[in-house]
């Protein structure tokens, strides 16, 4: 299978360019899902090609990943959304056992074929917006089953749509009802039994741990990440969200890919993410759906030279917004990113925060031919425009596909 793309306009997020220099009039030759050659359309190879797209100066940029997501469960908190605009806050009603938990009430009761058949649903809006990649996490079942189901369920998505999915093993995400007032034995149960069987059954590329007051403290959170570490498995943090516990300190130290959310980040933790080489996930869409006051440290992660990401953190709680785009929107309007860093934060610096900065993320040669082809003037207008239909069609390995 071959593919040639000819009179393109490529914005290459190649992180060696200082900024997002778009480069018009360019072929892109695709072979076996992977980029082969990139060069003006004057020597563009004239070689036979299975197939020849003429993209009439169209605007190509890497398929945008999206590196944190809650995409499969089951029901919806739209009544919780009515409380807590009557003023009761996220974590109260955490506590009275709603939150995380009505969620895992609601997953363990469903199929592992209707968690596919929502998480499809939501997936195609993603798609409409660019995405290849997509992160997703388990972390509502909370035994070893319902987690298992839930990651299964993640991977099949690959068998039913064009995308590529990195999973995420969530299962230190809230203290399940049958390990109430007893979290030192359900990290037990986490560190001894879930993640070997995850492992085991081949369906996770990382360990997550919800490091906060209504989570896991940090001597759960590190012994979670030590089990993943025993694995081989790459480990990433939901850290300072809603108050510094130090998690993104202690996961940074550990060695993972990303820490998330992050709005109760302090210097000495940027600090620790420049170190580390660490990237930065921002998740707006939560900060905007909680109302936060509090934002992410985004001058001190700049002048750390933090890589920052940018993701939906789609789920039924905190963050029921399917648009990578909207979040480019708001990374920019809530929290002052520059449009160009926002298209960085769902490319390449996304690509980073999942482990795939070597093949994904950028317009490079030798990197997987995943793309998205824009009706737009500019790169800026991903950032710009809300809602109007920009995308033309995404290219996933090596193949196009008109969602
Ligand atoms: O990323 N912070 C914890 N996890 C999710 C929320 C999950 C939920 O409320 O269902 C988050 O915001
Ligand atoms: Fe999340």
């Amino acid at each position: 299978m071959s593919l040639l793309l000819t009179n393109t306009t490529i914005v290459s997020m190649d992180q060696s360019d200082s900024d997002y220099q778009t480069q018009p009039n360019c072929y892109i030759a695709i072979e076996h899902a992977k980029i082969v050659k990139i060069g003006p359309m004057q020597q563009c190879p004239t070689a036979d090609y299975s197939q020849i797209i003429d993209c009439q100066g169209r605007l190509i940029t890497p398929g945008l990943i999206d590196c944190h997501t809650h995409l499969v469960f089951a029901g919806n908190r739209a009544k919780e959304f009515e409380q807590r605009l009557t003023g009761v806050p996220y974590e109260t009603i955490a506590k009275q056992g709603g939150g995380i938990l009505s969620t895992v009430n609601a997953t363990r009761a469903a199929s592992e074929s209707q968690l596919v058949e929502l998480a499809l649903q939501r997936l195609s809006a993603l798609t409409a917006d660019g995405v290849t990649t997509i992160e997703i996490k388990s972390g509502y079942g909370l035994t070893l089953e319902d987690e298992l189901k839930m990651l299964r369920a993640a991977k099949q998505l690959e068998q039913h749509a064009s995308i590529k999915v990195s999973t995420t093993l969530l299962a230190a995400h809230a203290v399940p009802p049958e390990y109430k007032d007893n979290a030192d034995n359900y990290i037990r149960y986490v560190c001894d039994e879930i993640i070997p069987a995850a492992v085991a059954a081949k369906l996770v590329d990382s360990v997550d741990v919800f490091c906060e007051s209504i989570g896991f403290n940090l001597a759960q959170t590190k012994a979670v990440f030590e089990a993943a570490l025993s694995h081989s498995l790459g480990i990433k943090g939901h850290t300072e969200q809603l108050s510094n516990l130090g998690g993104s300190e202690l996961a940074a130290t550990m060695g993972a890919t990303s820490v998330d959310h992050i709005e109760f980040l302090d210097e000495q933790g940027v600090k620790a993410l420049a170190q580390h080489g660490t990237v930065a996930t921002l998740l707006p869409g939560a900060f905007y759906f909680l109302r936060e006051t509090q934002l992410p440290p985004i001058d001190l992660l700049r002048q750390h030279n933090v890589p920052m990401a940018l993701a939906t953190d789609f789920n039924p709680g905190t963050s029921p917004i399917a648009s990578l785009t909207m979040m480019m929107n708001m990374g920019c309007t809530l929290f002052r990113l520059t449009p160009e860093e926002a298209l960085r934060g769902v490319t390449c610096h996304a690509a980073r925060a999942l482990g795939l900065q070597d093949s994904r993320g950028q317009i490079r040669v030798g990197y997987d031919a995943d793309l998205a082809i824009w009706n737009i003037d500019h790169p800026a207008q991903l950032a710009y425009e809300v809602g109007t239909p920009r995308l033309h069609s995404r290219i996933v390995n090596g193949e196009i596909c008109h969602d």
